[in-house]
Parts: C-alpha cells; structure tokens; sequence
C-alpha cells in the first residue's frame, strides 16, 4: 500500500483535528507553470494570499476534496470567518483553481 492510498484509507478512522494535522504537514506550493494562463493568475493573485491566512495553503492543497459542491461548501465556510475578507469574486477564483488543480494533481488527469 503505498503512503497515498494509507492516507485515504484512514480517513475514516482518525479524528478530524489529526486529518487535518496530516493536510498541513505536505505541501505548501503548487508547480503550476504548465497550468493554463489564467489558472495562474487564480492561484498566484488570490488562493496563494486568501487561503494562507491563517493556517498555510498546505492544508486546502492536501485535503481530499475535488468536487465543485465540496470546494463550494468549504471556501463558504472559510470567507465567513473573521478577518478572511473575500469577496465573491475572489471566492469563485479560487473554486475555479482549487476544482482544477484537483483534476490535474489528485487525480493526474
Ligand atoms: C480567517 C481564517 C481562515 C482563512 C482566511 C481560511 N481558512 Fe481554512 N480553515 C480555517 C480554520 C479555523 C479551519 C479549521 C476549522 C474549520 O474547518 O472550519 C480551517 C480549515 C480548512 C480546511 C479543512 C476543512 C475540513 O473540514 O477538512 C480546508 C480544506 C481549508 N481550511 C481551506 C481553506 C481555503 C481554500 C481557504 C481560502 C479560500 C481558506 N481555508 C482560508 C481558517 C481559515
């Protein structure tokens, strides 16, 4: 089993506070030079400054979530915590970024 299929199959098992712990420990950055132009521009102008507030971009980029409905729900949750100051806009780039990185780099489409 590799470490990849393990994290996903723990998934149910271990708390919510230790999957999260696990999303913050991997990556921070994304390659997204070969990227299409203006999915650079979400990532560089808008996910990489909203999304780092207050824990790092490591925890979005290694969640599971892939889905529009799943990223739909937790950016949501994040702007309508204090201080994360999102407008709609802002908010509907990063969906775009988050469902198509997760396309190109979760599943390696
Ligand atoms: C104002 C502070 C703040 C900002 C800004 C913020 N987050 Fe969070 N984030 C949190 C906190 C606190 C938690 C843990 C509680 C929770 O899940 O609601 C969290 C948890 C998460 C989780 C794990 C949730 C889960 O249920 O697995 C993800 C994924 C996430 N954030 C993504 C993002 C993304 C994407 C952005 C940018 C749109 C963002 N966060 C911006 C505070 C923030």
């Amino acid at each position: 089993m590799t470490g990849c299929d393990q994290a996903k199959s723990n998934t149910q098992t271990v708390s919510k506070p230790v999957q999260i712990a696990r999303y913050d420990s991997g990556t921070s950055t994304v390659d997204v030079s070969a990227y299409q132009v203006r999915v650079r521009w979400w990532y560089h102008r808008f996910f990489s400054s909203k999304c780092s507030k207050c824990h790092t971009a490591a925890r979005p980029l290694n969640a599971p979530y892939r889905s529009k409905e799943d990223w739909a729900e937790i950016i949501a949750r994040m702007a309508s915590k204090e201080g994360a100051s999102m407008t709609e806009e802002e908010a509907k780039s990063i969906e775009k970024f988050l469902i198509y990185d997760a396309k190109k780099r979760k599943s390696g489409e």
